[in-house]
């Protein structure tokens, strides 16, 4: 694996650190919504929906940061199928979490390029009528899109390149390293 890899764009304590300062916003966040909500009916209404399956690692790393109780509802999604690098529309497999009525709900991504998986993903998750929802990324690619999302939280701006790591992967491989790094032309 390692001998794929080109060269680290973001390592392991800076992804550490930003991850800790995401966490810190998203609970101040919480903590201002669950307060609009009598005590007694607080529970069950903060939901974390990670986009299976390049946000694992990430999310694994942000709920540890989040004294908030809370439940996680996956969904799974493929867009970028074999190991074409261009983005072919998104399939979504299997169903999104229900219930979500009322609920204040982040939907988290590993990274928004095009912004087609979060576009879809919204738009359902606005059908069931969430109290909220706001979206996270781990990384930005920089305007290639035509649609226009904001992100209520996000990691890194990145130059347009493919990236791999930190639950980031190329054709299914490489999700476990642990640093946010460039492949090489010949791995490819
Ligand atoms: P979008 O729908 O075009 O915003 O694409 C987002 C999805 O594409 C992410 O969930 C990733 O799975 C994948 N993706 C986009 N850019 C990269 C990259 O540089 N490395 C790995 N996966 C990527
Ligand atoms: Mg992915």
């Amino acid at each position: 694996m390692l001998r794929d890899l080109e060269r680290i764009l973001i390592d392991r304590h800076t992804i550490a650190a930003r991850v800790d300062e995401i966490a810190r916003a998203m609970s101040a966040d919480f903590t201002r919504d669950l307060a609009e909500i009598p005590a007694d009916e607080r529970e069950g209404k903060i939901v974390l929906i990670p986009v299976l399956t390049g946000s694992i690692v990430f999310v694994a790393d942000l709920i540890r940061h989040l004294p908030i109780k809370l439940s996680l509802g996956l969904v799974a999604v493929s867009s970028y199928p074999g190991k074409s690098m261009e983005s072919k529309g998104v399939a979504m497999r299997g169903e999104l979490p229900k219930n979500l009525t009322g609920k204040h709900v982040v939907l988290i991504d590993d990274i928004l390029d095009s912004g087609q998986t979060l576009d879809v993903l919204s738009k359902l998750i606005l059908e069931q009528k969430p109290a909220s929802l706001r979206l996270c990324v781990l990384l930005r690619k920089p305007g290639k899109s035509s649609i226009n999302l904001n992100p209520d939280y996000v990691g890194f701006d990145i130059p347009d390149e493919f990236v791999v790591g930190y639950g980031l992967d190329y054709d299914g491989f490489y999700r476990n390293y642990p640093e946010i790094a460039t492949l090489r032309p010949e791995a490819r």
